[in-house]
């Protein structure tokens, strides 16, 4: 049985700490955060994630899988140190490595007995030597038997716990073959594909892939947009470009962008490094400024149906910035919603799972019980997350509840003729009769 210390119990350090511990590893989960420990310790999740819960309380019966804040009793011991800790966005965009240092720090300070940092932390190219560095630097007076392995996660907020469990790759980085090796062990019963490489190109492939899938996504809705002024219709336009097999239909849904903890601080880490290392990435500032437009549209859409917004009511339905999670970092919904309330609209909201974590950054809006007490009174309705719930709306109900007509379907979820049929003025990203200038 191999022992692990996972720094970090975000997402990613607790999904895979459960993960690893379910495939047989003795898992000890550290974090800083007393907290959250606290509340794991008593079988409270600090992120609502499908399937974890169970996973978690599982493990944790089995004896493979404990939590502690103290981190010389984690690393006890421990053959693989993998650190899962935040990397978000620095002042300039690049990525903030403090948590990443502070964990490297405490590696060099506590561990006595030869160990495999791996990091799955996503980190600029270079951060592996860096780690190495601060570590090596740190025990000077007395070496430690370490190396360094890159271990980039892909795991998407939602279907993490089978996005870790039947992963399409598994990407090691390392100077130190061996090392990436024995770490390549510890996914054996996975049986995917395991690609070894060296630390830097694992480092970037974390990068480009993120960037790559928040490229496409840019890229669609910039054919929506040229969708909705031509009269096409983007949803099938995907359907049609997905069929080819060098396209692929995943990550071509239209809609207000992509968000979250991660697409945004990546890309903008990404173009950062390249920036400071004098290369100029004008593709990933486009897919940027892109993305940071489908939020203006939908404010203009409602500009021009509603007029002036000062006073309109907006009901919005969802805030989490995807489906299946209660992460709000950088939602579509919330900046929406930022932009309404500088118009001076009145927001109402409901989302099934996001609403807690959403009051601080949300102090003037009111927050529903349900979907139809959104529509209550709104002059428009913009779906913003396309929760399995609000697929099948009772539309006649909320047709009555509603003031105004307008219906801003920002996912595409609904369908627009049967939409148009029950009497709403509906709009979907990239539809056709959908034009936003005349
Ligand atoms: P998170 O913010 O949810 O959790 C980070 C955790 O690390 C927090 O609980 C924090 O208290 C803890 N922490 C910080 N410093 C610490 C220290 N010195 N010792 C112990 N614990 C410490 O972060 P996350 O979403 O899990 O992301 C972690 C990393 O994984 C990031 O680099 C992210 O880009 C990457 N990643 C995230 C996802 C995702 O879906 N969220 C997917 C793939 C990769
Ligand atoms: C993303 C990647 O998909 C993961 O592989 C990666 O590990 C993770 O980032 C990370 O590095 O943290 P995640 O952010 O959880 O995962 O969610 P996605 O499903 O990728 O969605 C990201 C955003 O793009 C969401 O706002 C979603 O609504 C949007 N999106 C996604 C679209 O607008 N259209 C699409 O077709 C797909």
């Amino acid at each position: 049985m191999s022992k692990l210390c996972v720094i970090g119990t975000g997402y990613v350090g607790l999904v895979t700490g459960a993960c690893f511990a379910d495939l047989g590893s003795e898992v000890h989960l550290m974090d800083i955060d007393q907290s959250r420990i606290d509340g794991l310790k008593n079988g409270i999740m600090p992120i609502y994630e499908p399937g974890l819960e169970q996973l978690v309380a599982q493990n944790v019966k089995s004896g493979r899988l404990s939590f502690t804040t103290e981190i010389a009793e984690a690393l006890d011991g421990a053959e693989f140190a993998f650190i899962a800790v935040g990397t978000p966005s620095g002042g300039e965009g690049e990525a903030d490595l403090q948590y990443v240092r502070m964990a490297a720090e405490t590696i060099a300070d506590l561990v006595n007995s030869p160990i495999i940092v791996v990091n799955k932390s996503t980190v600029p190219v270079g951060t592996g030597d860096w780690v190495a560095d601060i570590i090596a630097k740190r025990r000077a007076g007395k070496p430690l038997d370490f190396s360094v392995v890159s271990n980039p996660e892909f795991l998407r907020e939602g279907s993490a716990i089978n996005d870790f469990m039947s992963p399409d790759r598994v990407i090691l980085g390392s100077l130190d073959q061996d090392a990436a090796v024995r770490v390549s062990h510890l996914y054996d019963s996975l049986r995917c594909p395991i690609m070894i490489t060296d630390l830097r190109t694992a480092e970037m492939i974390k990068y480009a892939s993120n960037a790559f899938l928040a490229t496409r996504i840019s890229f669609i809705n910039e054919i929506a947009t040229i969708c909705e002024e031509l009269g096409a219709d983007v949803s099938q336009v995907a359907q049609g470009m997905g069929m080819d097999k060098r396209i692929g239909r995943a990550f071509l849904d239209a809609g207000l962008g992509w968000g979250g903890s991660c697409f945004p601080k990546d890309v903008k880490a990404l173009a950062h490094m390249a920036v400071i290392h004098g290369s100029n990435p004008q593709l990933l500032q486009a897919v940027m400024e892109i993305n940071r437009n489908q939020r203006r549209r939908a404010l203009l859409r409602l500009r021009k149906e509603l007029g002036s917004l000062n006073e309109k009511v907006i009901g919005v339905l969802g805030l989490s910035f995807k489906p299946n999670t209660d992460d709000i970092r950088e939602a579509p919904a919330i900046e929406l919603i930022h932009l309404l309330e500088n118009e001076g609209a009145i927001v109402q909201s409901y989302d099934p799972q996001a609403m807690e974590n959403a009051k601080g950054s949300l102090p003037n809006i009111r927050f529903c019980n349900s979907p139809y007490e959104v529509a209550q009174n709104a002059d428009a309705l913009v779906l913003a997350t396309e929760w399995n719930e609000f697929k099948q709306l009772d539309f006649e109900r909320i047709a009555q509840l509603m003031r105004g007509k307008v219906i801003l379907d920002g996912r595409n979820l609904w369908d627009p003729d049967r939409m148009r049929e029950m009497g709403f003025t509906y709009f979907g990203i990239g539809r056709p009769n959908n034009k936003l200038y005349e």
